[in-house]
């Protein structure tokens, strides 16, 4: 029941708090700021190195978990597509933990990449929306991130789901492994219980998304930039806005435009800048001046701060809260789901079943 909502992806947007707020209650014990994970089926001693497995929306929470894990923890962490670590001759590891990230649990590929480390007796561990999936039902340790049924095509609350508890196991095996300090353990559990709300307020930057969105949808083409931590969520943003609003759009480590895409610059083309002041924040200011001095129209995501930008030509800028870096990621993500859905909108698009694509990828 999609309530006064137009769209289901309206509603699982708003429901987000919510859904974050659940979850965290599932794994965080609020009283000790501990975290509870039952039944974890291994030693820790017996993993040394982690692989993080999906496809989509569930690749990226992958790519932002690598970024978590070495922040964190000491442990080696590597990413996969699927589809492609399926067909690799992979070098299997028995101190090795395979994570496979998948909102539906049914994706073919994911299932697939599953299925092989099983039959080559890996460890395997699945962060999963259903739990009667089959992906959860074959993998040895399950996680579920508890958002509820997700009916729009585009993910949005499992994103953030599955972003949560990955962020919840880095913290976990931070602190078990001794790599995390027992007093920043502690104190980054004090501040995720303040997420719900973090996430709350940054869905109230809702009338500026809705105003530039027009500028995306006109355009030929946009880019999305991030550095670090926000590189995973520039990829994710741009992939929302051509699955639902079917502009190119084209994620991009910020860093990178000098080695090629900077030639797709040109006056008036609309770019996302994700620049939150964290440790890249200056390098990806200028890297935004880069693009903003062959014309582009930046449309600049930064946290709120007492200092000013200093840049000048920003065509628009949208602040999500404050939060310790960890957390950033998580609200950024809120306005760029909200671009997505605008710029749907505005073309009077099918938003919760973009064309040419289902929920669930069932099929290789
Ligand atoms: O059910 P899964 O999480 O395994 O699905 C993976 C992708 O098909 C999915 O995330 C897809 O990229 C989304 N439609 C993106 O919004």
């Amino acid at each position: 029941d999609k309530g006064d909502f137009k769209h289901f992806m309206a509603k699982e947007i708003e429901e987000q708090p919510t859904t974050l707020k659940n979850c965290i209650n599932e794994y965080v014990d609020k009283i000790n700021n501990d975290i509870n994970i039952y039944n974890f089926p291994w030693n820790i001693k017996e993993i040394s190195s982690v692989t993080l497995i999906g496809c989509g929306t569930a690749y990226h929470s992958c790519l932002m978990a690598k970024y978590w894990f070495e922040e964190n923890t000491t442990l080696e962490v590597t990413i996969d597509i699927a589809s492609e670590f399926r067909y690799r001759k992979n070098r299997f590891k028995d101190d090795n933990l395979y994570i496979f990230v998948s909102q539906s649990g049914e994706t073919a590929d994911t299932y697939a990449a599953l299925d092989l480390c099983n039959k080559n007796n890996m460890k395997t561990c699945s962060v999963v929306n259903v739990i009667e999936s089959s992906i959860a039902r074959d993998s040895n340790f399950v996680l579920p991130i508890h958002c509820g049924q997700e009916i729009g095509v585009a993910s949005t609350k499992a994103f953030m789901g599955q972003m949560l508890v990955l962020y919840i196991l880095v913290l976990k095996l931070g602190i078990l492994r001794k790599d995390l300090d027992k007093d920043l353990y502690l104190n980054k559990i004090k501040d995720l219980k303040l997420l719900p709300k973090l996430v709350e307020q940054t869905l109230l930057t809702e009338s500026k998304i809705q105003t530039v969105s027009s500028s995306f949808t006109d355009a030929k083409g946009s880019m999305f930039l991030g550095r670090g931590f926000s590189y995973p969520i520039a990829l994710e943003g741009a992939l929302k806005l051509k699955e639902l609003a079917y502009v190119h759009a084209e994620g991009y480590p910020a860093g990178e435009m000098k080695h090629g895409p900077l030639a797709l610059i040109e006056d008036g083309m609309p770019v996302v800048v994700l620049a939150p002041r964290d440790n890249y924040y200056k390098k990806t200011i200028s890297n935004m001046q880069e693009v903003i001095a062959r014309g582009a129209k930046v449309l600049l995501i930064t946290n709120k701060s007492k200092d000013e930008v200093f840049s000048e030509n920003i065509w628009e800028t949208v602040l999500v809260e404050s939060a310790n870096d960890d957390l950033l990621p998580f609200l950024l993500t809120v306005p760029l789901q909200k671009l997505a859905y605008y710029s749907a909108l505005k073309k009077g698009y099918d938003i919760d079943k973009p064309r040419n694509l289902a929920k669930s990828v069932t099929v290789e």
